[in-house]
């Protein structure tokens, strides 16, 4: 492991998807206390993902490139930096407005919530595509790993 992107990755991808799930029991619920978790949950999971975008940039210049290791490397890179704008976006507006949004609000910021963590899943899908198929940052795929003889 060249950098530590693999360990950062985990957090944003719990604490925003943990978000989205407690903000849909509150709004299905109608448990107001439920937003207030939803909410820091939330806000921890944007810290995480300005902490994944972070190292991401280290690990992608740490890495080895082909032109299509580039490629999906790209896209994982750009599709980061949209799940990280959403996060914050969200999370500033419902901090800004302490919280007290409308219903119509509220199920805008869930659906903004929720388009981050499907976002986030496939540029996962994407981040193991290069550790795994292309062997970016470890031992693992094309390039090393378990020895054939
Ligand atoms: C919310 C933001 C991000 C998330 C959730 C995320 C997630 C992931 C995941 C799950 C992996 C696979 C790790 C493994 O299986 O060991 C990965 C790998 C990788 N990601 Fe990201 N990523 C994010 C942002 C970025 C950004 C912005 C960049 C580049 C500027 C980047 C560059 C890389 C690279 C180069 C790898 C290959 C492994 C390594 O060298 O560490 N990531 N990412």
């Amino acid at each position: 492991m060249e950098t530590i992107h693999p360990i950062t990755v985990h957090f944003p991808v719990a604490l925003l998807i943990t978000a989205f799930f407690v903000e849909t029991l509150a709004l299905l619920a109608g448990k107001p206390n439920w937003h207030r978790v939803a909410l820091w949950t939330l806000t921890l999971g944007a810290l995480a993902a300005a902490a994944a975008v972070w190292t991401g940039r280290q690990a992608m210049a740490a890495a080895k490139h082909s032109f299509e290791i580039y490629q999906v490397m790209e896209l994982h890179e750009n599709l980061g930096y949209v799940v990280l704008s959403l996060a914050v976006l969200v999370a500033g507006w419902r901090l800004w407005a302490r919280d007290r949004l409308s219903v119509k609000s509220r199920w805008i910021a869930w659906a903004l919530l929720g388009s981050a963590c499907g976002i986030m899943a496939f540029s996962a899908h994407l981040g193991g595509r290069l550790v795994y198929e292309f062997g970016v940052g470890g031992v693992y795929g094309r390039s090393g790993g378990i020895e054939v003889r």
